[in-house]
């Protein structure tokens, strides 16, 4: 499976370009910036776009989402089974733990509330690779400040879930907002105090600090 980061959008948005080598089938996952070396690329590699994957309804995750239905014949739309905001007819709905295919590569969704009601993890066994949305950053958490958000429901995400995945699994967040794009859980694990709590009432006070000393 071959991954292309695009960084741009509202603030330091990352998209991906993810395709599987052998059938040039290929996702976009998060439409959240300017599409247009997107679209460059998608030609230049000989691709074949068959999907639209939403980590979470967040406007600016889905800001170029037009564009892309423009451009595109018969896109597939997938995000969680109750998204927040309304998305397109074609759109596919996912249970947590559903599976997904991009060419051969098989994706499977972990619903991972808490960030946003609809917020969904997208992990590849093979590659050991996990698209985050803004469920994890390297560094730290997303905020649980929208509507809907819920930190206790955070804490089960990332610690019953993302963490029970291989230790080495890389993580490709949808913002930029840590010392690198990507990093592996074992080092988010080591360098945050965000993952290092042992209860639910420890991860809150991490965060309500995080919240009280952001400039
Ligand atoms: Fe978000």
């Amino acid at each position: 499976m071959e991954i292309r980061v695009f960084q741009g959008g509202y603030d330091k948005n990352l998209c991906y370009l993810v395709w599987c080598k052998e059938s040039k089938r290929a996702s976009v996952i998060d439409p959240s910036v300017e599409p247009l070396p997107i679209f460059e690329m998608i030609e230049g590699e000989n691709l074949l776009l068959e999907k639209i994957i939403i980590t979470h309804s967040h406007h600016d995750h889905i800001a170029f989402l037009d564009d892309f239905l423009f451009h595109f014949q018969n896109l597939k739309i997938v995000g969680f089974k109750s998204p927040v905001k309304k998305l397109p007819s074609n759109y596919l709905g996912l249970a947590n733990r559903e599976i997904i295919n991009i060419g051969k590569n098989i994706i499977t969704a972990i619903h991972t509330p808490g960030h946003y009601p609809d917020s969904m993890c997208y992990w590849n066994v093979e590659k050991g690779c996990l698209f985050t949305g803004d469920t994890m950053f390297v560094g730290r958490t997303g905020r649980t400040i929208s509507t809907g958000s819920s930190v206790e429901q955070l804490y089960d995400s990332i610690y019953n879930k993302i963490f029970n995945l291989p230790k080495t699994t890389m993580i490709f967040p949808g913002h930029n907002y840590g010392y690198s794009k990507s990093c592996t859980l074992v080092e988010n694990q080591l360098y945050s105090p965000f993952f290092q709590c042992k209860t639910v009432s420890e991860f809150i006070s991490v965060m309500d600090n995080y919240e009280r000393n952001r400039k």
